[in-house]
């Protein structure tokens, strides 16, 4: 079972939602089961609208590592995805950093998710956190 962790400036704390082995679905589809609000235009690999950043938490070697061509193209135009990374995941099967939730399917592994909520907005715009 995959252990999602949800984090964003829209949302008051982290949310951790688990998703199920197999499922095949996306991270933008588990998101929406679970109302996090991950800004989405196309739904379909070409706006960037559902940037996320990826970690991926644990020992476990990264699964979901492969990016659709419409992800590569879009991160791409967007300076989210560097030749280095893109190298990185095609060859040593090392994850790149910045995904789009719409195409990432989501795998048995556990992660955490950020997202700013707009398109080309770093990712690091994280709300402080409550004690
Ligand atoms: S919603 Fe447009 S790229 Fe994901």
């Amino acid at each position: 079972m995959a252990t999602v962790t949800f984090s964003g400036i829209t949302l008051p704390k982290d949310i951790t939602v688990y998703g199920v082995a197999g499922d095949r679905g996306t991270l933008l589809a588990l998101a929406k089961k679970n109302n996090i609000p991950i800004p989405c235009q196309c739904q379909d690999g070409e706006c960037g609208s559902c940037l996320v950043k990826i970690t991926h938490l644990g020992n476990k070697t990264p699964l979901a590592v492969d990016l659709t061509e419409k992800e590569k193209l879009t991160l791409s135009v967007n300076g989210k995805l560097t030749r280095e990374a893109l190298h990185a995941s095609e060859n040593d099967h090392l994850p790149p950093p910045y995904r789009l939730a719409c195409q990432y399917i989501v795998r048995d592994e556990d992660i955490l998710v950020e997202f700013s909520g707009e398109p080309g907005v770093e990712i690091d715009l994280r709300r402080p956190k409550k004690k």
